[in-house]
């Protein structure tokens, strides 16, 4: 399957889905307006609804995407993303074949974010149509063990003729161009995205990532999700990891609470994640446009390692010219 022409997007430049609030409709129309494909992150059913009804109307007939973040689906996120009129969806952090079955019955071509070989086999084992192959280098939560392009051609050989797209350190022309080459039907762009002016992360937020000399990967930002992520370091990774982890009982509280994080309404994880205390183990919310500035230094500010090479904050459409392998 070409994907790429399946889905008749004019660029082969996917933006991730980022939940919690990140990529709403306002990112993914503007994406995929630019001729690339929108995602709309994970939100609980009924919004997520919303915001793909709300994207898909402005670029009809182009398409938009769905993200899911697999330990925090709720009944009623597949029929929203069919009734939200998604051409794509992309599973992330876990699999539910019947998830993707429902899907694919439905019309949707279905991908799953992959960071490992038997990842790769077990997604497509439940039926997937392609893969996005995570490198090490990515920001946000982590699959990805291995530098992309390391990754990508085992990727390929495990995919057998089906698509698979890059992602993870992709940021320029370059970048892109090199996925390319080594066999990606398109490149997906997460911290690229991030630093757009229709992303609705806390402008400080995004001011600290651009340009950030570093990231770090790390479980500090664990209750109710304790998987690895990378982030950008800000004061509540300095007071945690000042001696390199943070301490046993948070780490205890937090994979304690990944049961929580798969069981409570997702309202309620959405509110309670928002909830910043000093003193409590910081959650994986991310710090969202509106929020008090302070949320800057108390929660994660994801981001990949090519933060380093992005200098400014862009509109989303040329971002997505930016990706543009040409
Ligand atoms: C701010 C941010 C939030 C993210 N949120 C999600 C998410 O909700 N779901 C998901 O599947 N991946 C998420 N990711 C990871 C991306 O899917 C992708 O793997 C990554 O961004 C690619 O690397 P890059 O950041 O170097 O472009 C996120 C990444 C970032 C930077």
């Amino acid at each position: 399957m070409d994907l790429v022409e399946r889905l008749g997007l004019e660029r082969p430049v996917v933006q991730a889905g980022m939940g919690g609030g990140l990529a709403t409709a306002e990112l993914a129309a503007a994406v995929s307006s630019a001729g690339g494909l929108g995602t709309v992150g994970l939100m609980p059913p009924r919004l997520l609804q919303a915001e793909l009804r709300a994207a898909s109307s402005r670029v009809a007939p182009r398409p938009v995407a769905a993200n899911l973040i697999v330990p925090f689906m709720r009944s009623g996120h597949v029929e929203a993303i069919i009734g939200g009129g998604a051409k794509l969806a992309v599973l992330s952090f876990g699999f539910r074949p019947a998830a993707v079955a429902a899907l694919r019955h439905a019309g949707v071509v279905v991908l799953h974010q992959v960071g490992t070989v038997t990842e790769a086999r077990r997604a497509l084992g439940d039926g997937a149509d392609g893969l996005i192959a995570q490198g090490m280098q990515a920001g946000g939560h982590l699959v990805g063990v291995e530098p992309t392009l390391d990754f990508l051609p085992r990727a390929l050989e495990a995919a057998g003729g089906r698509p698979v797209l890059a992602a993870g350190g992709i940021h320029d022309r370059t970048t892109a161009a090199a996925a390319m080459s080594a066999g990606a039907a398109a490149v997906v762009g997460g911290t690229r995205f991030l630093l757009t002016d229709e992303c609705h992360a806390h402008l400080r937020y995004k001011q600290r990532v651009c340009g950030a000399s570093r990231t770090i990967v790390t479980t500090l930002f664990g209750l109710g999700w304790p998987l690895r992520h990378r982030v950008v370091p800000n004061a509540a990774t300095e007071r945690w990891l000042r001696s390199g982890r943070e301490p046993a009982w948070m780490r205890y509280v937090c994979s304690a609470s990944g049961v929580l994080g798969r069981l409570v309404p997702m309202d309620a994880v959405s509110s309670l994640a928002a909830t910043r205390v000093p003193w409590m183990p910081p959650s994986a919310a991310p710090v969202l446009a509106g929020q008090p500035e302070g949320a800057v230094d108390l929660g994660p500010l994801y981001a990949g390692e090519c933060a380093r090479h992005i200098d400014a904050v862009v509109p989303a459409g040329v971002a997505v010219a930016a990706l543009d392998p040409g």
